[in-house]
């Protein structure tokens, strides 16, 4: 595997997080990576940052992969592909929000995995899912495993199930820093320097999410750990029960599923 060459049609945020983390787990050498997008300053800060190769035609990029990965925005897509050859054959990772394999597949004919990770994959924490066309073989599967298993949690689901994964761990890092930030904004306001507040945020985000996974601790058990009776956590859940938060959460999990939805529909 080591000699095999990946591929990044597109190189923003979620390309460059895939292409630090390869690197840095040494996965790949620098020079088994290519990355193209139409920004020539862009590329020129990877290649002068990573040292991997760029390139401003897609055409390269395929010829050059054993493993091209579609990292450009959903809209984009059709442009990013258009009068390419080669695909037939080749192992496609798509990231894109919403866009279906068979979308995919009527473009290129190709063997495709349709993954949705998040940005977290910089800290080799990704999380997320995964579904297959019935062209990619077990050889296949197991390339793309390779290097995704190395920089987070990926479960291989039936394709629809993607869109409800698109919102919970691709949006979702987005929305747990939303929590952060208000947790911050709350004890700034309450007199606390702003790099503590923050640091008391996080940490205890993280101590939590990771007593949870250690402990094997359901979520509702530890909130029944920390609340007691006329204390300050249950006066704290006297609010959120108020407030209705739980449903507004789901809310917005839900219009997020609903995008990919629509994009999937539309792009
Ligand atoms: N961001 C996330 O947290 C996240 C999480 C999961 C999945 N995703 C998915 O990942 C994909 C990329 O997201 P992103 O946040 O990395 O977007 P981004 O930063 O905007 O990157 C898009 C890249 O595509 C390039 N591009 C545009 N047109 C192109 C073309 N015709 N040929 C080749 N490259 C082209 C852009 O280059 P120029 O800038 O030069 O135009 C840019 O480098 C999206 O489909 C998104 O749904 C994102």
């Amino acid at each position: 595997m080591q000699e095999k060459k990946i591929g990044f049609i597109g190189a923003g945020k979620m390309a460059e997080s895939l292409i630090s983390c390869f690197i840095e787990k040494k996965l790949v050498a620098a020079n088994q990576i290519i990355a193209g997008c139409p920004g020539q300053d862009r590329l020129n800060y990877l290649n002068k940052k990573y040292g991997i190769s760029v390139t401003g035609e897609n055409q390269t990029v395929v010829d050059s992969a054993d493993m091209v990965i579609l990292a450009v925005k959903p809209h984009q897509l059709q442009m990013a592909l258009d009068n390419i050859c080669g695909l037939e054959g080749k192992l496609i990772v798509s990231i894109l929000a919403g866009i279906k394999i068979d979308k995919i597949e009527q473009i290129t004919n190709s063997k495709i995995i349709r993954l949705m990770p998040n940005l977290c994959c910089q800290v080799n924490h990704s999380a997320g899912g995964y579904s297959i066309n019935e062209k990619t073989t077990e050889e296949d599967e197991k390339l793309f495993l390779h290097y995704f298993s190395e920089i987070g949690f990926f479960y291989k689901v039936e394709e629809e199930k993607l869109n409800i994964i698109t919102a919970i761990s691709g949006s979702g890092p987005a929305f747990f820093a939303f929590f952060i930030d208000e947790f911050v904004k709350a004890g700034v306001k309450n007199g606390l320097p702003q790099d503590i507040a923050l640091s008391l945020a996080l940490n205890t985000c993280f101590g939590t999410a990771k007593y949870l996974t250690n402990t094997k601790t359901e979520p509702s058990t530890l909130i029944e750990k920390i609340s007691t009776h006329g204390g300050t956590t249950e006066a704290g859940f006297d609010v959120i029960k108020e407030s209705c938060i739980g449903e507004d959460i789901f809310r917005f999990i839900m219009a997020s599923k609903k995008r990919a939805e629509e994009i999937g529909n539309y792009e």
